[in-house]
């Protein structure tokens, strides 16, 4: 019977999924990356996390393995020039999460303007004493501009999201959406310059590559209005976080809401200390729907992989 490695508990219709037909493993604790390079030589196939470094030392020693289904949309952790080297194919799970994540982007977005976390913890610590006019005014995000980095599905998702809240929408990519997209989505295309320069908030939905390391750093951020608001459901390390410290501290960016991290899970003291946040720990798809959704498009990618046939939901670079 073939060999499934799964690196930590996933929701179960995953597992009972391939346990219908492989001999499946779910590391529980969570597998350390080096335990997990002595195994791998064992396995055919490998649910891998976002969390996993998939990198060359481990894919050189998987002998057996046919393919790493990524239990995700992004898959920066995986060495894919390594993975096409030793004929391993590379899945992950989009689509599924795209609601989920840009819901959770729009949280970010509006609990900062209207700072609710603030006034949550004002008013349970005992400190609402009636009714003011100026207590807790923040901005209406009706007629403000949102610059989302990124319009892929999430991106597009939160564009839609936002509009629907009054929010004019600009966007930056590499490469400009069709006319039809962009008047559907009522979203205007924009150099990362003019978006900088333009939008009253930002939201980061780029995939982390070496293009977009450090995408958001000082530079870009004195490029932005002052007061700007800055969300990240994306990756951390399109951010340089000294930066945003930085900017936070100045006032150039009002508030920052943030899901992920540079040094994820590591969060730098200067961020954890300062009011003007919110912090969420990489919940950007966690709803029940989702991740078993998740676990179920990943099962069914090792099961076609397992059969030799290309695995639903193949990276992209690995489609012909
Ligand atoms: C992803 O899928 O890439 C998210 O960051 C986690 O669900």
């Amino acid at each position: 019977m073939k060999k499934v490695l799964i690196t930590r508990p996933v929701p179960e219709a995953g597992i009972a999924l391939l346990r219908e037909k492989f001999a499946v493993t779910v590391s529980d604790p969570p597998m350390e990356p080096d335990r997990l390079r002595a195994v791998i030589p064992e396995y055919d196939a490998l649910l891998s996390m976002l969390s996993d470094p998939i990198d060359a030392a481990l894919l050189a020693r998987a002998e057996k393995l046919k393919i790493v289904a990524n239990y995700a949309v992004g898959y920066n952790n995986i060495d894919v020039a390594s993975a096409k080297k030793h004929r391993i194919w590379v899945s992950h799970t989009p689509e599924v999460l795209t609601n989920a994540t840009a819901e959770i982007a729009f949280a970010l977005l509006i609990c900062l303007t209207r700072r609710i976390l603030e006034a949550d913890r004002f008013t349970r610590n005992g400190r609402f004493k009636g009714w003011d006019p100026l207590l807790f005014l923040g901005d209406e995000l009706c007629g403000r501009t949102l610059g989302i980095i990124g319009m892929g599905r999430i991106g597009r998702d939160m564009a839609a999201k936002c509009r629907a809240f009054g929010l004019e929408i600009v966007y930056y990519q590499r490469h400009p959406l069709s006319p039809e997209a962009e008047a559907t989505l009522g979203a205007r295309y924009l150099s990362l310059d003019a978006l900088l320069a333009e939008a009253d908030a930002i939201s980061l939905h780029t995939p982390l590559s070496d293009a977009t390391h450090h995408l958001i750093n000082a530079d870009a951020f004195s490029r932005m209005k002052d007061g700007v608001y800055l969300i990240n459901t994306g990756r951390g390390p399109v951010v340089d976080e000294a930066a945003l410290v930085a900017a936070l501290r100045s006032g150039k960016v009002k508030g920052a809401g943030l899901d992920v991290y540079e040094f994820e899970p590591a969060i730098s003291s200067e961020l954890l200390a300062m009011p003007n946040l919110v912090l969420l720990p990489h919940i950007g798809s966690a709803t029940r729907e989702t991740r078993e959704q998740m676990a179920l498009l990943a099962a069914l990618s090792i099961a076609d992989g397992l059969a030799g046939t290309p695995p639903v939901n193949l990276i992209p670079e690995m489609r012909a």
